[in-house]
């Protein structure tokens, strides 16, 4: 019995030397691969997602899956459905699970830290995706794979000052509160219409990134705001939901009242061909390929870039009208 024991603790204790492969501590959080997962030699990623709030976020969980696959990667996803607390208990459950990397976009950019220094400790990378974290100690996390949010909110604060003149009254719809491309996006568009003093932000609120939240909080911006020129929309859902409040209260939208958004999937190019959106900053959610190889080359110690951003473009209405037969999603 007690040489079973001893047997046993060796082989421990031999796993947890290959783990950290034989060195100080320091580098990448998993050198030589493999703080656990399986022992078929598939790599094993948790995925701890956002939810599924917008067009843009069904787009992103499909290229991770479809890529996963492709790449001989075993997903282990979850769903946090918009709360952080349930992103929290996914990720220590992959940290449980002894998975060799764990990818997450984080839901809002705060209150990250603790949960970070658990898969640290636990020898597990983490590859941030789509969003970042606010945190001070970016040794917490290997990789940073996603947009840049500030700048899309540039790309869409200069259309409006090259396509307005005289005072402007704009709504914003803003995204997730807390999130960085609510954040992000908010501080780029400000920074670019600061040069024009005659475009006002009337009125600001979130509405979760979702159709119905644009909706609603569209709603109330046409009782509360009666001249409203342009609706500002964080992404493609939330200028979608304020169409049909546009619609309900008798004017015409991209006409009577202008709408610039973010995102570029279907629903949003269709409706900026259409003539209902003005303008689209695009946000690319196809990220999955770009992340299972950065995924492999963490766990097997490779260097990768701390910040990786992804490309992205614009749409006039006559681009979408172009763009839209092609659109993968
Ligand atoms: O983090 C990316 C944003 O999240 C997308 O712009 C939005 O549609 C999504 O919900």
């Amino acid at each position: 019995m007690s040489k079973k024991i001893t047997a046993a603790l060796g082989a421990v204790l031999l796993a947890a030397l290959a783990a950290c492969g034989g060195g100080g501590g320091g580098g990448s959080a998993n050198p030589g691969g493999g703080a656990g997962g399986q022992d078929d030699g598939k790599l094993v990623m948790g995925f701890a997602q956002v939810g599924a709030e917008s067009g843009w976020r069904t787009a992103n969980t499909k290229s991770v899956q479809e890529s996963a696959t492709a790449a001989g990667v075993e997903l282990k996803f979850s769903d946090a459905q918009q709360k952080q607390e349930n992103q929290l208990k996914a990720i220590r459950s992959f940290i449980q699970q002894k998975v060799d990397v764990i990818a997450f976009s984080p839901v809002v950019e705060t209150g990250w830290d603790a949960v970070l220094l658990e898969a640290k400790r636990a020898n597990i990378p983490v590859i941030l995706t789509d969003r970042a974290v606010d945190s001070e100690d970016d040794t917490l996390y290997e990789t940073f794979l996603g947009s840049d949010f500030v700048e899309e909110g540039k790309k869409a604060g200069q259309w409006l000052v090259d396509n307005t003149q005289g005072a402007v009254n704009v709504v914003e719809l803003q995204g997730t509160t807390g999130a960085a491309p609510a954040i992000d996006r908010k501080e780029g568009f400000e920074s670019v219409i600061a040069a024009r003093p005659d475009i006002k932000i009337v009125a600001t609120q979130s509405g979760d990134f979702t159709r119905a939240g644009g909706k609603q909080v569209m709603e109330a911006f046409l009782k509360s705001n009666p001249d409203i020129d342009v609706v500002y929309a964080h992404n493609d859902d939330m200028g979608l939901g304020a169409i049909e409040a546009i619609k309900a209260a008798g004017k015409k939208p991209g006409t009577d009242i202008k709408i610039i958004t973010v995102d570029a999937v279907k629903d949003g190019m269709t409706a900026l061909a259409n003539g209902e959106i003005n303008f689209i900053v695009e946000c690319n959610p196809l990220l999955g390929p770009q992340l299972m190889e950065l995924a492999k080359k963490v766990v097997a110690g490779e260097e990768v870039p701390k910040r990786v951003v992804t490309e992205e473009t614009t749409f006039t209405q006559e681009q979408a009208k172009a763009a839209l037969p092609e659109r993968k999603y």
